[in-house]
């Protein structure tokens, strides 16, 4: 049974738990997890999130918009994420950044979007959650002008990415897609991050480690992804457990 289990990256307000989110987000803690942080993805997910938060000690929460919804922010939604940084479990602005994948808004929208929430962290002095898909070098060119703190969550880029994010002093976030058969930069990068700026993450309801990939994923399965990188960093899990739940106190302000 492993302890310290503490999952950066979580979507528990997604429709997918809908019919059983209090029965999961109880046998949680008796499954070794010690701390959650829901990311949220629009103003309404931030309720949503800030809410399942209240109930629950060991859950922490984002606000922010993800760049899928950027074109759906309206005026206020910069003083709307303010607000929501003012609740004591609000750990950080996320999940934000850019996804030229799907290119749900415009990019521009998206970067523009993207920008004004660096700005509102840089100012409050909050770290950020960031999302980068096929975004690679946009996303780079961002995050060296403004050097905010923060995790680049479910890490996509190469090794050279990786040490340009971890010279700015952010930190990588792998999770489930690191397991998967043809995930070759991603391990090189698991490989490579120095224990010290590794953060493990679920991102479900999506990303399910092997041997659960294509299911429902939730916090008790990142065992699976901290015992793939056990292994390949050459260390044992409960040690990878222990250092990157520290980690992800120390990013997000949570040591007593
Ligand atoms: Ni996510």
């Amino acid at each position: 049974m492993y302890k310290n289990i503490f999952d950066t990256h979580a979507h528990y307000d997604d429709e997918r738990f809908s019919d059983d989110i209090s029965k999961v987000l109880a046998e949680l803690p008796s499954a070794g997890i010690c701390g959650i942080v829901n990311c949220a993805t629009d103003i309404s997910s931030c309720k949503k999130s800030a809410e399942i938060a209240a109930e629950y000690d060991y859950i922490y929460f984002s606000a922010g918009i993800h760049p899928h919804e950027s074109s759906e922010a309206d005026d206020s939604f910069i003083e709307d994420i303010r607000s929501f940084i003012e609740n004591k479990k609000c750990v950080a602005i996320g999940e934000i950044g850019l996804d030229y994948h799907y290119d749900f808004s415009p990019r521009d929208i998206q970067k523009d979007v993207f920008e004004k929430q660096i700005f509102l962290a840089k100012e409050l002095d909050i770290p950020v959650i960031i999302h980068d898909r096929e975004a690679h070098a946009d996303i780079w060119e961002i995050l060296k002008r403004y050097r905010p703190k923060g995790i680049v969550h479910c890490f996509s880029g190469s090794v050279e990415m990786a040490k340009d994010i971890v010279g700015i002093g952010m930190y990588i976030g792998l999770g489930g897609a690191v397991t998967f058969k043809n995930a070759k930069k991603p391990v090189e990068v698991a490989k490579y991050v120095p224990i010290d700026r590794l953060l493990l993450e679920t991102d479900c309801p999506y990303m399910s480690p092997v041997p659960f990939r294509g299911k429902r994923n939730d916090s008790s399965l990142i065992k699976y992804t901290a015992e793939f990188l056990a292994e390949i960093r050459n260390t044992d899990t409960q040690t990878l457990l222990d250092k990157t739940c520290e980690n992800a106190k120390i990013i997000f302000s949570l040591c007593e």
